[in-house]
């Protein structure tokens, strides 16, 4: 099973392609980009725990054979792209929770003349079976890291070797219990460039425990998460503030979107109350989509509720949605920027009819209103508490 790595077929920076001879990390990762994702000077493709988790993984990836490494969670590609360029990886299995992730390892694959040499699973039975090698940025979410590591211990090989990187600042004893959770042996490498990896042995197979599900009587709801889903099966603060004004949003409204649904509270909650609205919800997240997914079966609305992986609604088409309801995400990285929100509220002035409401809410600190007013119409605050903001804009 074993074979010499690092020599592939790459494309070079001049345009033409390495053919022969060992790909060098730095030609490789130089090439990469993060689009379709925001791109500015301090935001980058490849990061330390990439490099480190690849350095890390250099001696077992080599003893890997076609189909046998796993990645998960890999920001843009470097992982991916690193284990087949580096290390002679062949038919790799990629779980990206994140669509962007999934759209910027394509595009990275094709610039670098690696198409074809991966493919995408979902984070599901079967995502690791026979897996030698398994590579993960570690998830921000302590129970992502629990799905992932009960999915890949549920039928990895029995000698698999588990690497979850992450920046030490973000990685927690915690993490290390979720792995011993599904693995005998739970070890950390010395950091590099703040950066750590944890590496887990010995699968322990279990059952999987997601998705959870928790009733909440004071809704009327039940909430299934997936791992990786926003708040898990809790309701956010500011969800329950939108949650209160939906008897106010428009009244003649028969389409309505939950854009950036998370688990589907938004829209579960809405289809549940005014049953002559067809319900969309869409989310870039893998995790968001099957938890909306959950939580639409589990309160018998499967029928009205129609669940999307999209990034920003592209699917959509212009003008097709009377009211949307929003709860955008505000951090970037550990930037707290507005970029992303200002995405989701330019997709929501694009897939609006003139008249339309946009319902948002979103944390007092952030300054978005010149943004909706700016991007979607007039705009008026709702509700306003220190802690967050609802406003309602209407499409112009
Ligand atoms: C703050 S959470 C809100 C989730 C849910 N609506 C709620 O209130 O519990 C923001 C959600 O937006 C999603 N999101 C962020 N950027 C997105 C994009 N470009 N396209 C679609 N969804 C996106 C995230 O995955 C996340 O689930």
């Amino acid at each position: 099973m074993g074979k010499s790595a690092g020599h592939r077929v790459v494309a070079a920076p001049d345009g033409g392609h390495w053919d022969s001879g060992p790909v060098s990390g730095t030609a490789l990762f130089d090439q990469l980009r993060r689009d379709p994702d925001v791109e500015a000077p301090d935001l980058v493709a490849v990061d330390a725990t990439d490099r480190l988790l690849l350095d890390e993984a250099a001696a077992p990836l080599a003893l890997c054979g076609p189909g046998e490494v796993v990645v998960v969670d890999d920001s843009y590609g470097a992982l991916t792209l690193g284990a087949v360029a580096l290390h002679g990886a062949t038919d790799v299995r990629v779980v990206q929770d994140l669509l962007v992730g999934e759209l910027a390892l394509a595009r990275n694959a094709e610039r670098t003349g690696l198409t074809g040499t991966f493919r995408h699973v979902p984070l599901a039975a079967g995502a690791a079976a026979g897996a030698r090698v398994v590579l993960v940025q570690a998830p921000k979410a302590l129970e992502a890291l629990r799905e992932i590591a009960e999915t890949v211990a549920a039928d990895a090989a029995p000698d698999v070797t588990v690497l979850v990187g992450g920046r030490v600042k973000h990685m927690t004893h915690a993490m290390n219990d979720v792995l011993r959770d599904s693995f005998t042996d739970v070890s950390a490498t010395l950091a590099r460039q703040k950066s750590r990896v944890l590496v887990a042995r010995g699968p322990r197979p279990g059952p999987s425990s997601f998705p959870h599900r928790q009733d909440h009587p004071d809704l009327g709801l039940t909430v299934c998460a997936h791992g990786a889903a926003f708040a898990g099966t809790r309701i956010d603060i500011g969800t329950r503030a939108l949650l209160a004004c939906l008897e106010r949003m428009n009244p003649a409204a028969t389409t309505a979107l939950d854009l950036g649904c998370g688990t589907g509270v938004l829209a579960a909650a809405l289809a549940q109350q005014r049953p002559e609205l067809r319900v969309l919800a869409v989310d870039q997240s893998a995790a968001a989509v099957a938890s909306a997914t959950a939580t639409a079966a589990a309160n018998g609305l499967a029928d009205r509720m129609t669940v999307v992986r999209d990034d920003a609604a592209a699917s959509l088409p212009d003008g097709s949605v009377d009211l949307v309801v929003c709860n955008p995400p505000f951090h970037l990285g550990a930037a707290v920027v507005t970029t992303a929100a200002d995405r989701l509220f330019a997709a929501a002035a694009r897939v609006l009819r003139p008249g339309g409401e946009l319902w948002t809410v979103y944390n007092s600190a952030l300054r978005h209103k010149p943004a909706l007013g700016r991007l979607v119409g007039p705009t008026t605050v709702v509700d306003r508490t220190p802690k967050f903001t609802v406003t309602l804009s209407s499409r112009r």
